[in-house]
């Protein structure tokens, strides 16, 4: 009788750890978690994102993200929930109250309300981005092109330590329009990043370093240029993003910009 009960238990448990249709795709440097595909085109609910976050943290890798300390201190410190019990539901909502802080911080809460008005991100552009969560596992010792976003995007470190050069005084490009590109038979839409070559990397305050840790958050508004890399450590990261970003083309680098990373690690076309 005991045996029956548990294995259904058990099935009905694995039933629901394995409820997110996640694809592992192995990139040059880089492992995706890509979900099925974009968040609907309608506003986004009052409860979103849910449960969703934790549930992912958990299938993609096996990490807690509401009863880890760092999870714990996120939630905390938006003030979300004041219980003890810190559920999936209350994790997902510290994530979207971060989010939300960090727009404010920088006066562009609009992109992000556009968004979840929405669900689409910059409809002033011609052609407005779908949205999707994704993993990115950005291996150790790697780095991405320097690249702007076309979209809003939040990001929460689920583990490891996340790097970035990034450009507050690069000029800002919002209007975004792919270009076909033919590779192996298969045709991509390229997106590129503005043309920064009239930009001098070295000078004062044109490029910041940041580090990011495990339950930390950070953002990404329309048009922000920046360079992501790790060290030893590597990173995981749970992000809402468009399915790319675009890459500032190589022969506009800014000037004396040698010190950023050679950006050889590919997490999108
Ligand atoms: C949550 O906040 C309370 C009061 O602000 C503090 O005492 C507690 O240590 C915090 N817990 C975590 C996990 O950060
Ligand atoms: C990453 O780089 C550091 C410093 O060069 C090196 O010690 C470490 O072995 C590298 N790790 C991997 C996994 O390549």
């Amino acid at each position: 009788m005991a045996r029956p009960l548990l294995g259904a238990l058990l099935l009905a448990r694995l039933a629901t750890a394995q409820d997110i249709d996640i694809k592992r795709i192995e990139n040059p440097g880089v492992v995706l978690y890509k979900t099925s595909g974009p968040l609907p085109e309608a506003r986004l609910g009052d409860d979103f994102p849910g449960s969703f976050p934790a549930r992912f943290l958990r299938q993609a890798w096996g990490l807690e993200g509401p009863h880890s300390p760092e999870g714990a201190a996120l939630v905390n410190a938006t003030g979300v929930c004041t219980s003890s019990e810190i559920t999936d539901e209350f994790f997902g909502q510290a994530m979207l109250e971060r989010a939300k802080a960090m727009f404010d911080d920088r006066g562009l809460r609009h992109e992000l309300d556009a968004f979840l008005q929405s669900g689409v991100s910059n409809t002033h552009s011609p052609t407005p981005r779908r949205m999707y969560w994704v993993g990115i596992d950005i291996l150790p010792n790697q780095s991405l092109a320097l690249h702007s976003h076309p979209n809003v995007e939040f990001v929460y470190v689920a583990a490891g330590v996340m790097h970035e050069w990034r450009c507050p005084k690069c000029p800002v490009k919002r209007k975004y329009i792919p270009e076909e590109i033919k590779t192996n038979g298969k045709t991509i839409e390229k997106y590129w990043g503005p043309d920064l070559h009239k930009v001098n990397a070295k000078a004062r305050g044109m490029f910041r370093h940041d580090a990011y840790n495990a339950g930390d958050m950070f953002i990404n508004a329309i048009g922000d240029v920046h360079q992501s890399y790790t060290e030893e450590e590597g990173v995981k990261l749970l992000v809402m993003w468009g399915d790319g970003n675009a890459d500032v083309p190589l022969e506009q680098l800014p000037r004396h910009s040698d010190f950023l990373n050679v950006g050889a690690a590919k997490a999108w076309d």
